[in-house]
């Protein structure tokens, strides 16, 4: 995977020691998806991680980067979303317990960077209980409220919509615009009540 000329020094030491050995990432495939929904939602209890449901997972594989060990054993995973060329988004990404503080998660992080960047996409953001990770990768605690796309994809459902303790993080220039608005909720079809009276025998 080719080197972004965007990294900063904390970021190279990181990439200097995933050379050395360790965690290789590849995109995700259908396969993974049973691995990525039982990593994932281990941590969705808590609010560490959204929830996603196998589904879900499947559906967008396409966007999922997997960790594995060289003997291929499944390390963790993220994925990068799209918005559009303004905007993408670094969710689900978590690596197994025992294979934390081995550079699998730094390694995940900078190919989703990497593709990102690959796609053309100016700023990457997400929500973080652990901002100090993401300050290594050149990510910046901004307002949440400059980031609509991602408040109108999840936050508008989420249960901690009023209590959250997730920072919002940007890597890039902030974005002018957005895709994503409030979503319509069809109004039902009323079943219309016949008023008068019933003539007998009619
Ligand atoms: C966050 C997580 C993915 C990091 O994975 P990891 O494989 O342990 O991270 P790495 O070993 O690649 O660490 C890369 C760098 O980040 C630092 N780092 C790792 N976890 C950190 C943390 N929680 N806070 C601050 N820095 C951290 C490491 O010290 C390392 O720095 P260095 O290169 O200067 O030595 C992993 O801890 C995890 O799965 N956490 C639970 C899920 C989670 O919170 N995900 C984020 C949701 S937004």
């Amino acid at each position: 995977m080719p080197t972004s000329p965007m990294l900063t020094a904390s970021e190279s030491t990181a990439s200097t020691r995933l050379r050395e050995g360790g965690a290789v990432v590849r995109k995700a495939k259908l396969p993974d998806a049973v691995n990525i929904f039982d990593l994932v939602n281990s941590l969705s209890g808590d609010g560490t991680l959204l929830r996603r449901s196998y589904a879900e997972i499947c559906e967008n594989v396409r966007d999922f980067a997997v960790a594995q060990s060289e003997s291929g054993v499944f390390l963790g995973c993220g994925a990068l979303h799209l918005y559009g060329p303004h905007l993408a988004e670094v969710r689900s990404i978590v690596v197994k317990p025992e294979a934390k503080g081995q550079g699998a998660g730094g390694r995940l992080l900078r190919a989703l960077l990497e593709e990102a960047e690959e796609q053309k996409v100016t700023a990457v953001c997400l929500f973080t209980r652990i901002p100090d990770f993401f300050f290594h990768f050149g990510f910046r605690v901004v307002d949440r409220t400059t980031l609509p796309d991602k408040i109108y994809k999840d936050c508008q459902t989420c249960p901690r919509l009023y209590a959250c303790d997730e920072v919002a993080m940007v890597r890039g220039p902030l974005p002018k615009i957005a895709v994503l608005g409030p979503s319509r909720i069809a109004q039902p079809e009323l079943v219309k009540l016949q008023t008068g009276t019933v003539t007998p025998g009619s």
